[in-house]
């Protein structure tokens, strides 16, 4: 059977989580379903990356060891994601044994290639970023991003050397040019590896939270470099059975980490002899009402509490449809509940209704069987495999609002005035079988919404819903 292998990043958990960061998860799990509805074997993979500065300092804020903290916080992500029926495979904690293993596997392989060195590091450090920042970048001494003064970081670190890769990588996108997804992503990459890519420091020697550095326990491996690794540790590696999965077909990521995700991964992996990822596909960052989704401005939408007021379906609808995939975005709660009134509750809740409400009333047992339009549905696939959701949701809409107008013009309760019964049952069909292909179409975007249209057209007698399936409010 062939395998799909989709990764989501692994998440900071020095916070709980947004809608920003459930996106990614939600189109992961939209392309997993799609694959396993197709028959392969599918691993989908997330987790939480908490060898990272960040997490110590949350945890010193809370006056936690910074282990029970991470305990506590990976706890309330994966809670999260099952509240958000994200049907991950693998939940991978970069603090496990299994992930330290896997990291010295890594270097291990890196170090036999000759590509590991240690060296003197002297320079600016951001832990908001997690990433060394050089003087040019500085805006008045502080991090563009996060505002913050670096730290000034002068030790003995290992490097990886990140430069011998770099005509092999640009070779190697050459190549694959549909490697890295949108463009604008691969422009970025590109330009990054060109002109600004030097050797990393991979190890770090303040501090006793990390996975140890193999041979020197004086160092942590830096975080993002084991983070990365998380992508092996799932398959298994060093096992051998890791090539059931490797090489990843999709990993999927916002904006901010393309750099590594598209350059120092690759040649991380480069060096230590295995294959490259498929594909990266970058998406673009939500705002809310316009703001960047920051702690300090508390204006960071809980997930959980979206679910409280809206159905799953309406939020996976919302951040599906609202931007294409790739770029960025505005997550409105205006929009959202406008949207929600008028396609979902207005919209397909209606036409569900309506249909159902007629054959009810018509034609109240429904001996015909129903044949989706297979078409249809495969149209629906090229968007999805392509990660162009928003196309996939506009063409199903666009659907609805055919039968819509079928309903409008034939008139079926003038029909049945009329006596003509063969016409009603005509004028049915065409609108049952159209729901029925409707929820096709949706079966992997909204999954419940499908499932319950499902079920409801194939009961007999059919009967309308005693719930509208979005309720309508104002
Ligand atoms: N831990 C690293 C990733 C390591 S992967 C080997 C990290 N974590 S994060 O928690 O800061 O971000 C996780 C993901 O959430 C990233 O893909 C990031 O782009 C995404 N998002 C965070 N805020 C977001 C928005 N406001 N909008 C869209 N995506 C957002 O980076």
């Amino acid at each position: 059977m062939a395998k799909y292998f989709i990764s989501t990043p692994i998440y900071y958990v020095n916070a709980r989580p947004h809608v920003g960061h459930m996106y990614t998860a939600i189109a992961a799990d939209v392309l997993a379903r799609h694959y396993r509805k197709q028959g392969r074997d599918v691993l989908l993979s997330t987790g939480v990356d908490e060898n990272s500065q960040k997490n110590v300092d949350a945890a010193e804020k809370q006056g936690l060891p910074v282990q029970e903290y991470v305990d506590q916080m990976a706890t309330i992500w994966k809670d999260s994601f099952d509240h958000m029926k994200f049907t991950y495979d693998t939940f991978v904690r970069t603090t496990s044994k299994d992930h330290a293993a896997a990291v010295h596997a890594m270097i291990a392989a890196m170090q036999e290639k000759g590509d590991i060195y240690l060296g003197d590091y002297q320079g600016y450090y951001c832990v908001g970023c997690e990433e060394f920042i050089a003087e040019k970048d500085l805006v008045d001494g502080k991090c563009a991003i996060h505002k913050t003064e670096p730290k000034v970081i002068k030790e003995k670190n290992y490097f990886f050397k990140l430069t011998k890769y770099r005509d092999q990588l640009l070779a190697w996108y050459k190549e694959n040019p549909n490697a890295v997804r949108p463009e604008s992503a691969r422009n970025k990459m590109l330009s990054y590896i060109t002109d600004e890519m030097q050797d990393i420091s991979i190890s770090r020697q303040a501090g006793q939270w990390g996975i140890r550095f193999p041979q020197d326990e004086s160092h942590a491996v830096y975080v993002w470099f084991d983070a990365l690794i998380n992508y092996l540790t799932v398959t298994g590696y060093p096992d051998d059975s890791f090539k059931k999965w490797w090489p990843a077909d999709l990993h999927l990521i916002g904006k901010d980490i393309i750099k590594f995700h598209c350059a120092i991964w690759p040649a991380m992996l480069m060096s230590a002899g295995l294959e490259m990822p498929k594909g990266v596909f970058a998406h673009g960052f939500f705002t809310i009402n316009g703001d960047k989704i920051s702690k300090s401005l508390g204006n960071a939408i809980d997930p959980r509490d979206l679910l409280k007021d809206y159905p799953l379906d309406a939020v996976r609808y919302y951040l599906l449809r609202e931007i294409p995939f790739g770029n960025d975005g505005d997550f409105s709660l205006v929009r959202f509940a406008e949207r929600y009134n008028t396609e979902l509750a207005n919209g397909v809740g209606n036409l569900v209704s309506r249909t159902l409400a007629m054959v009810e009333k018509y034609w109240s047992y429904m001996d015909i069987s129903i044949e989706v339009d297979k078409g249809k549905v495969r149209e629906i696939d090229a968007y999805i495999e392509d990660l162009a959701f928003d196309k996939a949701l506009t063409a199903i809409w666009h659907e609805m609002s055919i039968l819509d107008s079928v309903i409008d013009t034939k008139k079926p309760w003038e029909m049945a005035k009329e006596g003509k019964e063969a016409e009603i049952k005509e004028v049915l069909t065409t609108l049952i079988v159209g729901i029925s292909t409707i929820a096709e179409m949706l079966d992997v975007l909204l999954p419940e919404t499908a499932a319950q249209i499902k079920a409801l057209v194939s009961a007999r007698p059919l009967t309308k819903p005693v719930q509208p399936l979005f309720a309508r409010k104002d």
